[in-house]
């Protein structure tokens, strides 16, 4: 490379780059309207819509969208997920498009004739798919909030569909790792693997013709192409051939819910967040009451007092949560008790000074966490309209099934639901009544989309993947930029810890100082040292005057896209 090229980089890296009326970088400030997400294109195009004079909605629905065609491990039409709408004028919605169990599902799906959990039914494959939610809930929200046309907005993602996009370090590691799964099914080695079987590699222009053609019958067929027209066709012939449960009229019953937000207070800011059948909600909210009352000064936030009342806090609301979450269809959840000031006191007053073995919170456990895929981004617009949206296939390429001729991956997200039947497990699992597969049910999840109020108008959004770590990821950036009052960088890239009740240790990032390692495991932490944890991607908003500040986490190759200048006319 020459030294003027060098230059030209060096000048322009920290600035972003830029395309026509929008900026695309890793940490963008802008007054304009911003979109933050796990892969470059969904920012660009998202950030475009908000430039087209879309809102944050509209914005969120082409995101959706175009993630599925960039970002197969997570972004999915497949899938389910969560969204946090809440608009400048106070409307709001939490819209759940959860993955329900098909019919046909019941509590022991998952176990051999000797009541033994059956590895080939509880992994990948079709037993595991539910049914999908990502299409009607992207549609509900679009139909509730947005502004801009529904074609408009999918044409982006069907546009790379086409045309096809350049296969990034991401991707390429993804193919290569599932290449033998993707072998396994004929529509998945179709979408995934060349001719000769080999996945794509990097910097090979990957092309997905069938995902184009899908995304064409949702323009013009909207949702019920996928739920009652072709699209459902060809699913349930899938899940007839490889034996799976879904059919097609299983897709035809599903409908996303409509929730109001839970809100709780958090130093006086006023949190909203996903409420059941997401565990997030009420599990952030136990957290961030357990510290408030821990009285730290934002100086101290980061002190090794302040992660092991973290670690606490933590424990005690994961053993909450796997006493009293499921699906709020199934068993009713109280969520006023569990969220409630006597609650959080208690809570909060059991915290000594050294950690508390996970026994005294119930019953010794077997079992391992699970490995995973998901992914979340954030949108404000220029009128202070945000979304904030997590959604998943659960596993990385979830099923790993792709039905011949529609070109995208089906979820495993039954295997959310409890495996056995009265079984507990360390991992986090439950074994209670709430979370049994039962025809039309839920799966409990962990994803926290939240967004923070201040005066009535947006603060921060954010969000993150990563199976149970979620809440706690979500929870250490809550902590960090509304506790510590660290900036919205510091907050996404300080180091994170996640303590799940059961095993009984406290995972921690690297980064966290030796120092502050010694005095948790001289408070009696057992500590266990990961890789990463989450990719929170996140916004935040002076609310004196208005100006946005987006945040990519650097954890896997998050960007933002910010508006520059919003076009006067959309068709110029
Ligand atoms: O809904 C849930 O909580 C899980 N299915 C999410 C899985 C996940 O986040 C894996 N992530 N990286």
């Amino acid at each position: 490379m020459s030294w003027m090229i060098a230059f030209l980089l060096l000048a322009v890296a920290p600035f972003g780059i830029a395309s026509e009326g929008i900026d695309l970088g890793r940490s963008l400030k802008t007054g304009q309207g911003a979109v933050v997400c796990v892969e470059r294109q969904g920012a660009r195009i998202g950030a475009e819509v908000l430039a087209d004079g879309g809102n944050a909605v509209d914005a969120a629905v082409a995101v959706g969208f175009a993630l599925a065609v960039t970002h197969p491990a997570a972004g999915n039409l497949g899938g389910g997920g969560f969204m946090l709408v809440r608009m400048a004028d106070g409307r709001e919605a939490a819209i759940d498009y959860r993955e329900t169990a098909p019919a046909a599902a019941h509590p022991g799906m998952f176990l051999d004739a000797k009541g033994n959990i059956d590895p080939d039914k509880a992994g990948i494959g079709h037993w595991v798919v539910g049914v999908p939610g990502t299409p009607a809930g992207l549609a509900m929200a679009h139909a509730m909030f947005g502004s801009l046309g529904w074609r408009r907005l999918l044409q982006p993602a069907r546009t790379l569909a086409e045309e096809g996009i350049e296969v990034d370090a991401v991707l390429a590691d993804g193919l290569c790792r599932y290449q033998e799964n993707f072998a396994a099914y004929p529509g998945s080695a179709r979408v995934f693997l060349q001719e000769d079987g080999t996945p794509f590699e990097l910097g090979q222009v990957w092309r997905q013709p069938d995902l184009a053609n899908t995304l064409r019958w949702l323009q013009e067929g909207g949702v019920e192409a996928f739920y009652r027209g072709p699209i459902a066709v060809l699913l349930a012939a899938e899940m007839r051939r490889g034996g799976g449960l879904l059919t097609e009229a299983d897709l035809a019953a599903y409908e996303p819910i409509v929730r109001q937000p839970l809100r709780f207070l958090f130093r006086g800011y006023e949190v909203l967040a996903m409420p059941p059948p997401s565990s997030g909600g009420v599990a952030l909210a136990q957290i961030l009451g357990q510290m408030e009352r821990g009285q730290l000064s934002p100086a101290e936030g980061r002190s090794a007092l302040a992660l092991h009342r973290l670690a606490e806090a933590q424990r005690r609301a994961f053993a909450q949560r796997a006493q009293y979450l499921g699906d709020p269809e199934a068993t009713p959840v109280d969520v006023a008790g569990l969220i409630g000031v006597e609650r959080i006191d208690a809570l909060a007053a059991s915290i000594e000074a050294s950690a508390s073995p996970s026994e005294e919170f119930g019953p010794p456990l077997t079992g391992g966490p699970p490995e995973g895929h998901t992914t979340h981004f954030s949108i404000v617009d220029r009128f202070g309209n945000a979304v904030s949206n997590t959604y998943t296939l659960e596993e990385s390429y979830g099923s790993k099934v792709v039905a011949p001729g529609t070109g995208f991956l089906l979820n495993n997200e039954l295997h959310d639901f409890n495996l056995r039947p009265g079984q507990t497990t360390r991992g986090g699992r439950i074994g209670t009544a709430p979370n049994l597969p039962r025809p039309g049910r839920r799966p409990l999840s962990s994803m926290s989309p939240c967004i923070v109020l201040e005066g009535g108008s947006v603060r921060l959004v954010t969000g993150s993947p990563g199976g149970r770590t979620i809440i706690n990821t979500v929870a250490c950036v809550l902590w960090n930029h509304l506790g510590a009052t660290l900036d919205l960088e510091a907050s996404v890239a300080a180091p994170r810890q996640h303590h799940q009740w059961f095993p009984d240790l406290l995972r921690i990032e690297g980064g966290i100082p030796l120092l502050v390692r010694e005095e948790l495991r001289a408070r009696g932490h057992r500590l266990r040292v990961v890789e990463t944890q989450g990719d929170a991607h996140s916004i935040a908003r002076d609310t004196t005057s208005g100006r946005l500040h987006a945040v990519a986490d650097r954890r896997i190759d998050g960007w933002v896209g910010a508006v520059r200048r919003v076009r006067e006319d959309p068709d110029d």
